[in-house]
């Protein structure tokens, strides 16, 4: 073809072949870094047709001015496509590191070639005395070198990426960057840790934010043994629904964890969605708590030298004495209506606090049993297996009793009773509630009234399995076997 012609047709071709790269580099930004080199290779092939007459230049210098280019386009080409693999395997693009490896890789085998090829250097003996000063800068750059590796392990391994929140060893920090020799870490006090990769390879590394979230984290609250395990649990329960950035599922969770000391420990599991919050949503746990605690009367110890000092005096001196609150209790009871104040103060001196959770049984059907229960606060259900299912019979509340069936005629337990809310009893064992009905023998009356419905209740119930329970006419009979029973029991 004559060569005029060529040109005519090669300068306008090349022309429109950068702008067209220039417009896909445009749509496509991946394809910047081809953009340069690739206008220089043109140039350099355009150069060639008009100046050089199209034949290659002899002079190995000069042909360094079309080389490069082409290395240069040729080697940004391979990085692009080592990203693409990368990143359709890994699902992220490749560290800088990986990279600049591939690069570094690729212009040491070009710049081989072109020097063998144009300036016929023979590559043998330079690799075989390489070996001997790659040992020696080897040795020099050992350090330098175990990073740069470190760093390739790291990445190929991907324990974390550009991001994340790490544990590096007993340091924390979120991945800013890592780079051919360390790792760089920014710091909770925004400060910049910067990591020897082989150091980072040296220890474990734990992520706070794969594999996704949410995580969790643990905070622990120490609690006086006064207060019910169920209260204290519903109270954090009912706080932890009002920390701000907790994901509602999973919802936390409450685990009493032991016996202290002085306190009883509780784990609270909290999750959160960003790990960065985690510090915030701790603080605002804790802050929670102190209010809430405060506000339903849960105290948290002091230090062991200062629960003594506080404890003697502070909590009690605004808290009703037991003893009296256990006498108030009686008063309320019916039953108790005709003890005098002091007979009132001897039975409560007999009596016995003791806390159920709900759902405890206190009472077990067909158990023995010789004690009184008075409820002070709560609800207990009393239920009796009947033709093998659980029925239930009545719900009893605060200032109601029971037990005194077993008591007051030695038979078996006639039903169970389950806590149906966390309860606080008093309980009176059998002499103690001798010496109340020696001393007024109207209680043993009431008591019967009340023995002789229940005990009617049940054997309606064992009866009839479905029929509501109604008072009959035998109920009057029934009573007075009661009564002479009891009467014949305690030697009245
Ligand atoms: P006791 O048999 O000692 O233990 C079970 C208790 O359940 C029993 O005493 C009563 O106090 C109580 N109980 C049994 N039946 C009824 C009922 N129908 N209503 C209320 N309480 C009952």
């Amino acid at each position: 073809m004559n060569h005029g012609l060529l040109v005519g047709l090669a300068v306008p071709a090349g022309l429109l072949a950068i702008l067209a790269i220039a417009r896909l580099a445009r749509v496509r930004p991946v394809f910047r870094p081809l953009v340069g080199p690739f206008a220089l290779a043109t140039g350099a092939v355009l150069g060639l047709l008009v100046f050089g007459g199209g034949r290659f230049p002899e002079s190995g210098w000069l042909a360094l001015v079309f080389l490069v280019p082409f290395l240069i386009l040729l080697v940004r080409g391979i990085v692009i496509a080592f990203q693409a693999l990368f990143r359709r395997r890994q699902g992220a693009a490749p560290p800088a590191l990986l990279d600049s490896v591939v690069s570094v890789v690729a212009y040491a085998i070009g710049l081989g070639a072109i020097a063998h090829t144009w300036f016929g250097l023979e590559l043998t003996p330079f690799l075989a005395t390489s070996a001997v000063v790659g040992a020696v800068v080897g040795l020099a750059l050992q350090d330098t070198l175990g990073n740069l590796f470190a760093g390739i392990a790291l990445h190929t391994e991907a324990p974390f990426r550009v991001g994340d929140w790490v544990r590096v060893g007993d340091r924390d920090g979120r991945v800013d960057q890592v780079s051919w020799r360390a790792m760089r870490l920014q710091t909770w006090d925004g400060d910049t840790l910067t990591v020897p990769n082989n150091e980072v390879a040296r220890h474990s590394i734990l992520n706070y934010s794969l594999p996704r979230s949410p995580h969790s984290r643990v905070v622990t609250v120490g609690v006086n043994y006064h207060t019910p395990p169920n209260k204290v649990i519903s109270v954090l329960a009912s706080l932890l629904e009002q920390v701000p950035g907790t994901p509602p599922e999973p919802r936390p969770t409450i685990r009493m964890v032991g016996f202290h000391d002085f306190t009883i420990h509780y784990e609270v599991r909290y999750f959160f969605a960003a790990y960065d919050e985690y510090r915030r949503i701790e603080a605002d746990i804790y802050r929670l708590i102190w209010y809430h605690f405060k506000r339903h009367g849960i105290e948290i110890p002091f230090p062991v030298r200062n629960v003594f000092l506080h404890q003697a005096e502070a909590p009690e001196a605004h808290k009703e004495a037991p003893a009296t609150r256990l006498e108030r209790a009686l008063r309320q009871i019916d039953l108790f209506r005709p003890l005098s104040d002091e007979e009132l103060r001897t039975a409560a001196a007999r009596c016995r606090p003791l806390h159920y959770a709900a759902g405890e049984r206190i009472i077990e059907e067909g158990a023995p049993g010789d004690s009184f229960f008075i409820l002070d606060r709560g609800e207990v259900e009393v239920s009796k297996e009947l033709g093998g299912v659980r029925r239930p019979l009545a719900r009893l509340m605060e200032g109601q009793f029971f037990g005194e069936m077993a008591l007051l005629t030695g038979e078996k337990r006639a039903a169970t009773v389950t806590a149906a809310t966390d309860v606080d009893l008093f309980t009176l064992d059998k002499p103690g509630f001798h010496d109340i009905i020696v001393g007024n023998p109207a209680i043993a009356v009431d008591i019967s009234t009340i023995l002789s419905e229940r005990r009617e209740a049940l054997s309606q119930a064992e009866g009839d399995l479905t029929a509501r329970f109604q008072p009959t006419s035998s109920r009057g009979e029934l009573k007075e076997r009661i009564l002479d029973r009891i009467r014949g029991y305690f030697g009245l």
